[in-house]
């Protein structure tokens, strides 16, 4: 579904993304792993269009996205929940998901992709009248994941989604995430707590310093002795 080939990027004279490669398919659970400043948020901002590559691809159902711009591409079907959330912090949590409802027209109806963000994560329901400015961390994140679920996408980008969270509020991110899955999207989730790492994960792929240095299923990642040198090796 989604392909980057090649991709290389700069950030004004720095060379960030070295000829970066990925695919994530329909249904795909795939996480882009790596340390802080290895590049992950870099790619999650090429793909979304806040930064073209100097050379590569970037293809969406086999059609090149990058060059388009960012309203376009979240059209196109990719929902974005980036990592500070990026929530309207004067918007109540029910008006920030109802927007989202009209960025992207067609497919479900609104009530009903409402509906879904408010069944993935029902903590928010009680919050529906709170402004973002009145919200935890944790309760931003899911607000930001149920948002980017209402354009109805194909695809969501989660940039670390764990992100700061206290433990007590985890598990009902990683159930959210889970129960997305369960709806048939694609997810690329960056990571770079390896234990964050949803066990439901269909393929990994390591960055470090720009390069993707691994990329394959979860397994054979925690069997890699350079993988496990980069980012350590799951406690499970
Ligand atoms: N706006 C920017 N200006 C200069 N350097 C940047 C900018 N954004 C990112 N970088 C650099 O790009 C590299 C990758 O950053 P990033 O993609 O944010 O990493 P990650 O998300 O994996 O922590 C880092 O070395 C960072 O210092
Ligand atoms: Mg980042």
């Amino acid at each position: 579904m989604l392909t980057l080939a090649d991709v290389d990027v700069f950030v004004q004279a720095s060379h960030i993304l070295r000829s970066v490669s990925l695919e994530v398919g329909a249904r795909d659970v795939v996480c882009l792993v790596g340390r802080n400043g290895a590049g992950k948020t870099t790619t999650l901002r090429t793909i979304m269009g806040y930064l073209r590559p100097r050379a590569g691809r970037v293809e969406l159902r086999g059609r090149p996205i990058h060059g388009r711009r960012t309203h376009e591409i979240a059209r196109l079907g990719l929902g974005w929940a980036p990592e500070d959330s990026g929530i309207f912090a004067d918007l109540t949590v029910a008006e920030n998901i109802e927007i989202a409802t009209w960025t992207r027209s067609g497919g479900r109806p609104a009530a009903e992709r409402i509906e879904l963000a408010y069944g993935v994560f029902p903590a928010l329901r009680r919050y529906m009248a709170r402004k973002g400015t009145a919200m935890s961390g944790g309760e931003r994140k899911m607000l930001s994941i149920a948002r980017a679920l209402a354009l109805d996408p194909e695809l969501l980008l989660l940039d670390e989604p764990f992100e700061g969270l206290s433990p007590a509020i985890i598990p009902a991110v990683s159930s959210g995430i889970a129960a997305i899955t369960r709806l048939g999207h694609a997810i690329l989730i960056a990571e770079s707590n390896i234990h964050h790492v949803p066990d439901f994960t269909t393929r990994l792929y390591v960055i470090e310093r720009g390069e993707i240095i691994f990329g394959g299923p979860p397994d054979d990642a925690w069997r890699d002795t350079t993988v496990s040198r980069i980012i350590g090796a799951p406690s499970r």
